[in-house]
């Protein structure tokens, strides 16, 4: 299988969290990116702090992918040779709320952007997907071919596995795709320089950016959601990984493509658990500071103990996390303690 180098990558939520990271590791690889997105959770600053790490400015289209004639332009305008698909709403506790808003957006950008590849006949797509696909998991560690679609609890990642099965449908009918599902385990971290990293439009769902706001004085302490969990020190037990090491997966993957009469899924994790107890220990030690939480009861929908088997990428994508919750905890908190305010001025 050939090696594919210097290819021109449209990445959709270019400009977010996972975005931003993904296309600086396209660009160290010597691909290029051409980015699209409608800033809804994302910060167009992010653009002026990509060119300081890589001293390249990338092409950015303003706007939604559920916008066809927007897509249209961009195919006529770039030679786009592959996609990574990353825009989509991503708040569990959202999607609750608000799930229409959740299967219009998340399924509406998916199909305007697959039709769109067709017509300009570009087949070759990453998507990126999550364990919350896995729902209740029957066993530990979690493999590709773990039960899917059972017991999810929340609609956002109802979304992810409704489109995993819709790139499957897509497939059986034009052998010609070649597609990668990703499946994200939890993306943690930043970029080693302090200048890009996860910038919550809100109060935080997610356990690293609440605690990063503690740490930096935002937020005065973390609710830890129950400690009466079957594991072992009673906290969630979760696979943190590196969004460097969760964007250089993507990379492998680009590098990796081949045609298949189904789509190619990885887990993209470390294949370690760490509770979250582990976690506070790990941010203290980064941050220098004690990080005051309570224990309060379990927050609903959540599961036990979530972490990858990720045998399948490293053997098939040459690919391994390189990266500690040490490392990403220190990651995480150079780009906090700098940017207390995240892109905000
Ligand atoms: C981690 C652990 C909580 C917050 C979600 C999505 C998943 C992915 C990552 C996109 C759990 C505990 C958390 C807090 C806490 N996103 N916690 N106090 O729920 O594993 O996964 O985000 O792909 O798809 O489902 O991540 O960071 O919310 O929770 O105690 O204030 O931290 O109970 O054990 P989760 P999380």
């Amino acid at each position: 299988m050939s090696i594919l180098r210097g290819m021109n990558v449209l990445v959709t939520g270019g400009a977010g969290y996972i975005g931003s990271h993904t296309v600086i590791e396209l660009l160290n690889a010597k691909h290029d990116a051409i980015m699209i997105d409608n800033f809804s959770n994302s910060d167009p600053e992010v653009m002026f702090r990509i060119a300081k790490i890589t001293g390249q400015k990338p092409k950015i289209y303003d706007g939604d992918v559920q916008d066809k004639t927007l897509l249209n332009k961009i195919f006529q305008e770039n030679r786009i040779d592959a996609v990574i698909h990353l825009a989509g709403l991503k708040s569990v506790g959202e999607s609750v709320k608000e799930p229409l808003a959740y299967y219009r957006n998340n399924i509406d950008c998916t199909l305007s952007l697959l039709e769109v590849l067709k017509e300009n006949s570009v087949r070759q797509l990453i998507f990126s997907s999550s364990a919350t696909v896995y729902g209740q998991p029957e066993a530990l560690p979690l493999t590709e071919t773990s039960r899917v679609g059972i017991g999810i609890t929340n609609p956002y990642g109802r979304t992810k596995y409704m489109i995993e099965e819709i790139l499957n449908d897509l497939l059986v009918s034009d052998p010609e795709w070649a597609i990668i599902s990703l499946r994200y385990f939890n993306p943690i971290g930043a970029h080693e320089s302090g200048l890009i990293g996860e910038n919550p439009k809100d109060i935080p769902n997610n356990l690293l950016p609440y605690i990063s706001q503690v740490a930096v004085g935002k937020l005065d302490k973390l609710k830890v959601f129950g400690n009466d969990y079957d594991t072992p020190d009673g906290t969630g037990v979760r696979d943190y990984i590196h969004v460097v090491d969760l964007a250089k997966g993507h990379v492998a993957a680009l590098e990796q493509f081949k045609a298949s009469d189904k789509v190619d899924v990885f887990n993209l994790g470390t294949g370690k658990g760490s509770s979250v107890m582990d976690v506070i220990q790990a941010y203290e030690k980064a941050c220098g500071k004690t990080i005051p939480y309570e224990v309060v009861g379990r927050r609903p929908g959540d599961i036990a103990s979530y972490y990858a088997d990720v045998s399948k990428a490293t053997a098939e994508l040459n690919w391994q996390a390189q990266k500690t919750l040490e490392e990403a905890c220190a990651d995480s908190w150079r780009w906090q303690s700098k940017n207390p305010d995240g892109y905000a001025k």
